[in-house]
């Protein structure tokens, strides 16, 4: 959907969108409509219950005598901060998209004194919401035929507008590339072709290294090894890099779980919702987009992702319960379940990371729990962390962007419940607080540097639509993050 900014004007054709404040306040725009044609806009407003509060809206036959064809009056409720514009915009497109309209214009005379950044913000939630993923579609869906083609914002300021819009823009192809990795089905979404997406980000300015199985070998990452053993697809690292602030400046470290497809292995995982593991590199695409994201609103940080993407598959050389591997920090690990596979692979990419880059901090991101879903359900990731401040700004991060996390517990009670008997650590923990000692078996690989661990198994895949997030992959993680990097590290 093409997005475009003007100064104040009326549709030729398509749709004009109002906003109306609570207690049906109209503004100056449709005060004049209204006056223009005899009161349309206000008989419509005394025969229906909408009143203007959030959600609400209401649609109404453009008056004889304009060019366009409906005006679609938008609550905007009592207060309409910045999470609650891109919400409004979201719900804007879903409602123009149901009526069948290609074209609109939305005039925005509300919202206090910032016009253009309430308008840029707008925009934002409508381009999320107007995702699809229709790339294995060989004819459209009659249920999605025609679509909202363009969005005309018209607004006083609408140079200062477009400079508003412009990183967000960013962040929104950040969020569609993770989406898009995250609904690839397996077949074609594995670790090489993983690895050729995310060297595209070359072009922004990314650099990308890519480690394949020789050279993860050399590296001792036996603990991720070890999971993409029973798969004909060779595992792959890939490290990216952005540097937009000074080179003296200690980087700050994101790192996703990217296994391509989790059947269990030889652990093997029930028939029932299986193909849902396509979704479990939600981590590795949500580090991806951010990556994207960052560089192509050249963020002033220095800022390293790294992906660990392995396929978890049953063969005859599948890594068996049992066995015991020597990671990468010379930790060895009893694996007991093949099915608790992401942690091994995050084992050594932590450990890899902090021993390379030295960053001021870590942060991870993985589909790691089915627990976690037990606890939090699919309104907030798990948050897991060794450091109070990058918790709270990451709690502070995710009630700014919607993107919300809660905190869970870390303490030595459940970090010896992954004592092994015969190796320095065990895979699982047993029945008991699964996610929380999934977390603590992170931590013994974080060598003590500041970190914090997103559980997001409930959030990177959604069965229903929201505000700004269509169904299916939702690229969660990519707001909350550039919105962390944006407000805490890029002073
Ligand atoms: N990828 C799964 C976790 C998951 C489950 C993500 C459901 C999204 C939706 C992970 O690799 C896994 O299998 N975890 C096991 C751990 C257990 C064997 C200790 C789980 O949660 O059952
Ligand atoms: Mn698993
Ligand atoms: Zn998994």
């Amino acid at each position: 959907m093409k997005i475009n900014f003007s100064e104040p004007v009326l549709p030729k054709s398509g749709a004009l969108v109002l906003g109306v404040g609570q207690g049906k306040k109209l503004g100056a725009v449709a005060k004049e409509i209204d006056k223009a044609s005899g009161g349309a806009i206000s008989r419509a407003l005394e025969v229906s219950s909408f009143e203007g509060k959030a959600k609400q809206s209401l649609e109404i036959v453009a008056p004889a005598g304009v060019p366009f064809s409906r005006i679609l009056l938008a609550g905007t409720g009592e207060k309409l901060g910045e999470r609650e514009q891109s919400e409004l915009g979201g719900r804007v497109l879903a409602q123009l998209n149901r009526s069948g309209e290609e074209s609109a214009t939305f005039a925005v005379d509300f919202g206090g004194r910032n016009l253009p950044g309430v308008s840029a913000e707008i925009a934002f939630g409508a381009l999320l919401r107007s995702y699809r993923f229709a790339k294995y579609r060989t004819k459209p869906e009659e249920s999605a035929k025609p679509r909202m083609a363009s969005l005309t914002m018209a607004v006083k300021g609408a140079a200062a507008a477009r400079r508003d819009f412009a990183p967000l823009e960013k962040l929104a192809e950040g969020v569609r590339f993770t989406r898009d990795l995250v609904s690839e089905p397996p077949n074609e979404l594995y670790p090489a072709t993983f690895a050729k997406e995310v060297r595209q980000l070359a072009k922004l300015g990314v650099k990308v290294e890519v480690f394949g199985e020789k050279q993860l070998e050399k590296l001792g990452m036996k603990a991720l090894l070890g999971v993409g053993q029973g798969s004909r697809r060779e595992s792959q690292v890939a490290v990216m890099q952005w540097n937009g602030a000074a080179r003296s400046k200690q980087p700050i470290a994101f790192i996703g779980k990217g296994v391509t497809f989790d059947t269990g292995g030889i652990s093997i995982k029930p028939a029932a919702g299986m193909g849902d593991m396509k979704w479990d590199m939600g981590g590795a695409g949500a580090v991806a987009g951010l990556m994207m994201a960052l560089a192509g609103r050249k963020a002033k940080a220095n800022v390293v992702g790294i992906i660990g993407l392995v396929e978890n598959m049953p063969d005859g050389n599948a890594q068996r319960p049992g066995d015991i591997v020597t990671s990468m920090s010379g930790k060895t690990i009893e694996i007991l379940n093949t099915d608790a596979e992401g942690r091994l692979v995050l084992a050594d990419v932590l450990w890899y990371c902090q021993k390379r880059f030295k960053p001021s901090f870590m942060v991870d991101l993985a589909t790691l729990t089915g627990a976690i879903i037990v606890s939090l359900g699919h309104e907030y990731a798990g948050l897991f962390a060794n450091d109070d401040t990058l918790c709270k700004n990451l709690v502070a991060a995710g009630e700014a962007t919607g993107e919300k996390v809660w905190r869970m517990p870390l303490a030595q009670p459940y970090d010896k419940m992954i004592d092994s008997d015969i190796a320095d650590v065990k895979n699982i923990g047993g029945r008991d607080a699964g996610s929380i000692t999934a977390a603590q078996f992170l931590q013994r690989f974080t060598n003590d540097v500041p970190w914090a661990h997103l559980d997001i198994a409930g959030m990177a895949w959604s069965s229903k639509e929201a505000d700004t997030v269509p169904k299916g992959g939702t690229g969660y993680g990519v707001r909350l993050l550039d919105r962390l990097v944006r407000d805490y590290y890029e002073r």
